[in-house]
Formats: C-alpha cells, sequence, structure tokens
C-alpha cells in the first residue's frame, strides 16, 4: 500500500510498514521503513535523511522549472519576432535515486545529500528538442548569456561526435531559486538536439538496455551509419531551411516601403 510524501496518512499507513514515494521521483519505490511496535515513529535519523532527500528533489524541481520557463519564454519571442518556433518539444527528468546511488558509487563517492550536491551536476535534467541545427546554438547561446545563469560545462557532441556517432550540445549551468529563507544556486544539465538526433539517441538507448549482452560489433557499426545518414539528413534540412528563410527575409525586403 503506498502513501505519497506530503499527504495525509491514509488508514493503510497506520500499520508498520511504510512505502514513501517522492512526488518529483517518477520512479516505483525509494526507500521502505519498517516502524516497529517499540519505535512507531521510526528511526529519527532515518525521517530526517528522508526529509533532506525530499528538500533536495524539491528544489532540484524548482531549478527544472526556471530554465524550463526561460526557454518557453524564449521560444514564445521567436514565434512572436519571427514567425519561428527553434524549439520542437522539451523534456524533463529528475535522476532516480537508484541512479544517483550507483553514479556516486561508480565513482567512489560517498552517498550522502551533500555529495549528491557536490558531485553529481545531471541531478536535474531538462532536454530541448529543436527543429534545426542553427536553433541548438542559437538557444544555448541565449540562454548562457542570461545574467542569471552561470555556465559550468560545455560538451559539444555536435562538433565532435562521439565514436558511436551520437551528437547532441550538452551544458551544465547553474540557476537560482528562491526559497522561503534562501536563495540556492542549482545545476541543471541541459542537452540540445535536434529531432533527429534525438530520433538516433533514443533509439540507441533502447537498443543499447534491450541487449541482453554486449552490442555486436555489426550491429554497433550499423547504428554508427545510421548517425552519419541523419546527421547528412539533418544538414540538409537546415540548408533547405536557410535557403527558404533567405527568400522569404528577400520577399519581405523587395514589399518593404522604400525611405
Ligand atoms: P553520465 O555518467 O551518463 O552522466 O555521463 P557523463 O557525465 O560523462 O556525461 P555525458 O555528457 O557524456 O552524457 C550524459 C548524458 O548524455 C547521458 O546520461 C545520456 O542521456 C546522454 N548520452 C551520452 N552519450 C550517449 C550515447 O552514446 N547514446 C545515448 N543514447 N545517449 C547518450
Ligand atoms: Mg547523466
Amino acid at each position: 500500500m503506498l502513501c505519497r510524501a506530503g499527504q495525509k496518512p491514509a488508514r493503510a499507513c497506520e500499520k508498520k510498514k511504510v512505502t514513501i514515494v517522492p512526488k518529483f521521483a517518477g520512479n516505483e519505490q525509494i526507500m521502505q521503513i519498517n516502524l516497529t511496535e517499540n519505535n512507531p515513529m521510526g528511526d529519527p535519523a532515518i525521517i530526517e535523511k528522508l526529509q533532506g532527500f525530499f528538500a533536495l528533489q524539491q528544489q532540484y524541481g524548482a531549478a527544472i522549472k526556471e530554465v524550463r520557463t526561460k526557454l518557453e519564454v524564449l521560444d514564445d519571442e521567436f514565434r512572436v519576432k519571427f514567425d519561428h518556433n527553434p524549439i520542437h518539444h522539451m523534456e524533463y527528468r529528475l535522476k532516480s535515486p537508484h541512479s544517483m546511488v550507483e553514479k556516486l558509487r561508480r565513482r567512489g563517492l560517498p552517498v550522502t545529500i551533500p555529495s549528491i550536491r557536490e558531485n553529481l551536476h545531471d541531478v536535474a535534467g531538462v532536454r530541448v528538442i529543436c527543429n534545426y541545427i542553427d536553433d541548438i546554438y542559437r538557444i544555448a547561446d541565449l540562454l548562457v548569456k542570461q545574467d542569471d545563469i552561470t555556465l559550468l560545462c560545455t560538451k559539444d557532441y555536435i562538433a565532435n561526435p562521439k565514436p558511436n556517432g551520437y551528437r547532441s550540445l550538452h551544458l551544465v549551468i547553474e540557476i537560482p531559486i528562491f526559497l522561503s529563507e534562501q536563495r540556492l544556486l542549482m545545476p541543471v544539465e541541459v542537452q540540445i538536439r535536434t529531432i533527429a538526433m534525438d530520433f538516433w539517441a533514443s533509439l540507441e538507448h533502447q537498443l543499447k538496455y534491450k541487449a541482453a549482452t554486449q552490442v555486436p560489433d555489426d550491429v554497433r557499426e550499423e547504428l554508427y551509419q545510421c548517425a552519419i545518414a541523419i546527421a547528412d539528413i539533418d544538414e540538409r534540412m537546415q540548408n533547405i531551411c536557410r535557403k527558404l528563410r533567405g527568400q522569404c527575409e528577400g520577399e519581405k525586403d523587395s514589399t518593404s516601403p522604400a525611405t
């Protein structure tokens, strides 16, 4: 029986076993606390840790909202000013507790809340899917030059694709969130890519997960060739877009009143 954090305890929660699912987690089950007869309130240390974890999730969630709003504002402005939406759509996620623990352990780092804050820059993730390659760099520039944002790291896998063919622009930015008693700077990983790059990355990710063992060499090569073909299409679509826009701008110029 589930008892969601933030909700009044349901009757079933009065039983001794309580499963708490933080609101933003998006995965099935985070932690189980066994409340014993002797200690009906649970271990205060565990409760404190859980509260710390919920607060952490709330803060990363707030940072995601801030970044999404900034991107939506830019996209809206482009629609009004230039009759063009650079952003096709956005996705966002909070890293699951399981992935956080796995990443910290893999790196030999302490599995604590301060360690998450200090060492993980991808707890909050926003993926921005653009129409064209030009849109990716335009959106990235406009975002990082906002004066409340600090760029912590850029990985340009479009200029330098990964050996498997993966392409995307990755930024880690720092953005302030304003809480009742404090202003916190939160890191957010922003992945920006075209629809075509996203198509490839999503399928490649699924295939990697589905493969019971290592992906065979011939499949890896096939995937790489698909990435090359997709990159070519992206470039051609970009050129078509530039030509059409040039034409539109030319038409506008020729009809604009002489001064
Ligand atoms: P992580 O430990 O995965 O966070 O890697 P990292 O810290 O070295 O960062 P990097 O920028 O290389 O990758 C971060 C994220 O980009 C991943 O979690 C994926 O979402 C995405 N990504 C990176 N490489 C690939 C790839 O080869 N294929 C796919 N499908 N996604 C990738
Ligand atoms: Mg990651």
